[in-house]
């Protein structure tokens, strides 16, 4: 065999190092960056609502301590200690309940690391949050689903498929891409049927826009030895680019997370970032009013074209269109319209689209773009 010209890869024939677990995964969409869709269409003006982000920017207060931060940029981190001890305090548990990390998926994905075995088995609904999807698989173990009911987790169903296989049950409460939240009713249901050896990763990523809902089950409330609660900075806070998170735990768990972990996640500005956010109650009340606007222009928009919304506690609404060729067609027309959405196919919903809410302009700019469709489509159906 000729040697490969210098500096080039030879052809890897059977990819043997690589598991067929890994290789049948298929990478992570990101959203279009805003630069990238105005260079493609020489549009002005972008509204991005693909990936659940805060339209208000970060906590003017969450930037200024992140800027302050940056003189102590040559020593390491400490591994989240200051974020874990104000958590601690905030909600009156131990530093040993907390862990800090690069993101609630950062913290997932030690989680998968640090409990999963060869012959356990992962439990969710379909079309779970794509990021715990692809962490999942991507350690090799079984991975089941149950099928939603009327686009809500279907706790009763997923009691009922625990066998004795079964390691972690993965709930997001509200849940992406849905919005749709559990009840605190359902939520004790379901937990009577979950045997102690269970892992229940409640994943509250969207936690603050569901808190004034009388009926949303807080996990903080439960403190159960089995459950870990995740939260994260990505949305409300307006700090997804800093890579920040958290989670509760029994000391246990979190001691067992943090041998895992990666020591110096998470980095020292997102950390100086992520506390003072937490202070800062007038960028949450005006995230949580704009957004709430948000919701009901969106739902209220989209139903006046027809199209059925899944009422959303979270920040952003899912739509489930008629066809997969429709949903790919309303995307890459509000695309063209500066109007940036989220197409579900990935997450296994290829009729669905998911839109997160944004500033009132933004929000605005959606529904004319999709005015234009859906107006257009009926418009030709007459004269046809
Ligand atoms: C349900 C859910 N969990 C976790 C995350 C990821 O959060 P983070 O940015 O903290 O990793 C997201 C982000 O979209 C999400 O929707």
């Amino acid at each position: 065999m000729p040697a490969p010209a210098r500096g080039a890869y030879g052809k890897m024939e059977a990819v043997p190092l690589v598991p067929p677990y890994i290789e049948s995964l298929r990478p992570y969409e990101a959203g279009r960056t805003i630069e990238s869709v105005r260079r493609q269409y020489g549009l002005t003006r972008i509204a991005k609502l693909a990936s659940n982000e805060n339209p208000l920017g970060a906590s003017p207060k969450a930037i200024e301590a992140m800027a302050a931060s940056l003189h102590g940029l040559n020593y390491y981190p400490n591994g989240g200690l200051d974020l874990r001890e104000v958590l601690a305090r905030e909600y009156e548990v131990k530093v040993e309940n907390v862990i800090a990390g690069s993101g609630s998926e950062g913290i997932m994905s030690n989680i998968i690391r640090a409990f999963l075995c060869d012959e356990d088995e992962v439990l969710t609904t379909e079309a779970a949050f794509i990021g715990f999807q692809v962490l999942a698989k991507s350690r090799g173990v079984k991975y089941r689903t149950v099928p939603y009911a009327d686009w809500h987790y279907d706790l009763p169903a997923l009691a009922a498929q625990i066998n004795e296989h079964t390691k972690i049950v993965y709930l997001a409460n509200p849940n992406n891409p849905t919005g749709a939240i559990f009840t605190k009713q359902q939520f004790d249901q379901f937990y009577k049927h979950v045997p102690e050896r269970v892992l229940i990763i409640l994943d509250e990523a969207y936690f603050e826009y569901a808190k004034d809902n009388p009926r949303y089950p807080d996990s903080m409330h439960y403190r159960y030895d089995n459950v870990i609660t995740l939260r994260t900075f990505s949305k409300i806070y307006g700090l997804a680019g800093a890579r920040i998170g958290y989670g509760f735990a029994h000391e246990e768990l979190i001691r067992n997370l943090l041998k895992v972990k990666l020591p110096f996640e998470p980095s020292t500005p997102a950390q100086a970032a992520g506390i003072a956010a937490l202070g800062d109650k007038e960028f949450l009340h005006r995230s949580l009013e704009l957004n709430a606007r948000g919701l009901r222009f969106l739902t209220e928009g989209l139903q006046s074209l027809g199209l059925p919304v899944v009422p959303s506690q979270a920040n952003f609404v899912m739509t489930v269109l008629p066809s997969e060729q429709e949903a790919a067609r309303a995307f890459e027309t509000l695309l063209a319209q500066g109007v940036v959405v989220r197409p579900l196919k990935a997450f296994g919903l290829p009729n669905c689209i998911r839109i997160s809410t944004g500033t009132d302009e933004d929000n605005r700019l959606c529904m004319e773009a999709w005015r234009k469709i859906y107006v257009a489509d009926a418009g030709t159906a007459k004269a046809g």
